[in-house]
This record gives structure tokens, sequence and C-alpha cells, in this order.
């Protein structure tokens, strides 16, 4: 019997309740008119006398037990209540909010995507992965044209040849198959060299590229457009077009901007002579519009290809291509304020 007592002091001891309910059964079972207690307590008489002692010690010590528990969990679980019901308290200031930022190629894409689209300029996109015809057949660079070498390209597959598009370049000549003259479209993408990587260089990078392509189309329309766009991303509006050579352009050129010399970094990043680079141009070549089925007497157009990073390293002061992609959020969240 004394054992019996002990083990139930035990059981008492070890009770956790979690709800309200769970602490009622217990409080029922054990202490209830016809719990465990009062059965005991009825039992009494029943013990031999030389025991009494021992058993009602025992039992007054079962009874405490079993009260100071129900006590200790009916105040723990008013307790946890109360937090609870503060959580719904609608005049609690809020958590605050840890907000993203805009990765700055995407913020330098979209003020890029904006400018042009202001006069009258729509997105295009294609796939990464070409064929050998979208990204250098058809736009003048046939099978062992030396300007291939220009770009080292990743191969997936050879004969037929499934690359790696080297440049936005190959989304023109989709563009083209698929849409009839008058075309305005900006391709922005990402593009891949078997480059080594550097601060200035990496196998991973984005471009724009621009395509316009109407009756009529002149140089000057390029040259205007490039002046417009500098002024409107850089508030510069100083140029120089530079010859140079592309395949898919005849002519062809270079865009420097003048950057100026005012600062330390300016003499840095312009190499001491405040022009710097930021895009290739020129007039698509006849053969390219042939190749897409675009009459080259009747039509003509423009084209312009410019890299994100270049750029968006030139606005922000970022001195290694590097830092783009290596998701440092303390590099990243300096964009917060930007969108
Ligand atoms: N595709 C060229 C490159 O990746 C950039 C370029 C130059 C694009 C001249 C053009 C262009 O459309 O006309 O280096």
């Amino acid at each position: 019997m004394l054992d019996k007592v002990k083990e139930l002091i035990g059981e008492v001891n070890d009770f956790k309740a979690t709800t309200k309910e769970e602490l009622e059964a217990f409080r029922i079972k054990y202490m209830g008119k016809k719990g465990i207690l009062n059965d005991l307590f009825a039992e009494f008489k029943n013990v031999a006398n030389d025991q009494k002692k021992e058993f009602g010690q025992a039992l007054n010590t079962f009874k405490n037990a079993a009260e100071g528990k129900v006590n200790e969990l009916r105040a723990n679980l008013e307790e946890a209540s109360l937090n609870t019901s503060s959580l719904n308290d609608l005049t609690r200031p809020a958590e605050p909010l840890n907000l993203g930022s805009r990765h700055p190629i995407s913020i330098v894409k979209n003020q890029i995507i904006d400018v042009f689209s202001r006069i009258g300029f729509t997105v295009s996109e294609g796939p990464e992965i070409e064929d050998d015809w979208h990204n250098f057949t058809a736009l003048n660079l046939p099978e062992y044209h030396p300007a291939r070498d220009m770009q080292d390209t990743f191969f997936i597959e050879q004969n037929p040849d499934i690359l790696l598009r080297t440049h936005t370049s190959s989304v023109q000549t989709r563009y083209m198959e698929n849409n009839e003259p008058p075309i305005r479209t900006l391709s922005p993408g990402r593009v891949f060299r078997n480059e080594d990587i550097s601060a200035r260089a990496h196998c991973i990078f984005h471009q724009v590229e621009g395509l316009y392509i109407d009756t009529d189309v002149s140089f000057a329309d390029l040259k205007q457009t490039l002046l417009y766009f500098t002024q409107e991303m850089f508030g510069k509006s100083k140029i120089r077009l530079r010859p140079s050579y592309f395949p898919f352009t005849e002519p062809s050129a270079e865009v420097d901007i003048y950057w100026g010399l005012e600062t330390e970094t300016d003499y840095k990043i312009t190499k001491g002579t405040g022009w710097l680079e930021i895009m290739g141009c020129g007039m698509v070549d006849p053969n390219v519009l042939k190749n897409a089925n675009i009459d080259p007497t009747k039509y003509s157009g423009y084209a312009f290809g410019m890299g994100i990073e270049r750029i968006a390293m030139l606005l922000y002061q970022i001195p290694d291509i590097r830092m783009f992609y290596e998701n440092d959020v303390r590099f990243l969240e300096q964009f917060k304020s930007i969108n």
C-alpha cells in the first residue's frame, strides 16, 4: 500500500500539461470526489494501527504534491495564454521588415530599357543556348571567318554546332526572322565567353542589344539615338564614334563618351584620357538583312551592343566585375535605395 502511494507521488511530480483540459483531467483523476486521493483516505481505516502514522504522512505528501502540481501548472498555463494574447495586440509596433534589394545588374538593365522604351523600343529575348546560325552565320560570320576568334566560344555540341551564345546579337537574328520591319527592339540577356576570369573580365556577363530597321534609316539616326541615350543614362552627351569592325555592321563604330577628368577615379577609369568606350554599333550589314529575308534594297537599319557590367561598374564605381556574382549581402545591400 505504502509503495503504491510512493509510486503515485512520483507520477504526480512527473506530470506535465500543455492545455487546460489536460490539467482538469489530471485534477479530477487525483483530487476529484471519486478521485484516487479520496479512495486512499477511505482505505485509511483498514490500515493496521502500527502503520497508520507512516501511511498518513505518505498520504499527506501525496495530497500536497497533487495540489501543488495543479496550482503550478495552472499558473504556467495562464502565463502562456497571456503571452499569446499579447501577439494579437493590434497596437503593438510591428517587427521591422528586412527588405531585399535589386541586383545592380537588374537596376542598370532596367534603366537602359527605360531610356529606350521612351523612344519606341520594345524588349525581346532569346535563348542562352544557341545554334551556330543565329549566333554566327546569319550575322555575317560564316564558318572559318577569322572574326569568330574575337569571341571565345563555349561549345556544347559539334556538327551541327550548339553553343552558349557569345553575344545578344543572336537575338537580332531571331527577331528579324519572326517580325516584319519596322523593327525597334532591345534585347537584354546573359552571354558566355571562354575567357580567364579577372577583375575586368568574366566568362559570364550581360549585354543589351539594340536593333532598328525601317526604310531610310541612316547613320545620322544612329548618332542621334546614341546622343539621346548617353544624355539620359549618364547626363553626358559629348561622344565620339571611332571607326571599328564588326562583321554584322557596315560601317561599324565604337562609341566613347567624354567622362571628364575631375576626380582621381576619372583618371583611373579613362586611363588619363577622359574618354571611355561604352559600346559597339553600326549600320546593319545588307548580308544580315538578306539572311533574315529582309530586302536590303528597301530597308536599312542600325544596331548597337553594350555590356551591362561595364556600365554598372562606371555608374557605381565598382572596381571588380567578380563582385556581381559573389552574392555578398554586404555588397548587395548597398543598392537598397535604388530601384
Ligand atoms: N556583339 C558585339 C559584341 O559582343 C557588340 C555589338 C557591336 C553589337 C556592334 C552590335 C553592333 O549590334 O552593331 O562585342
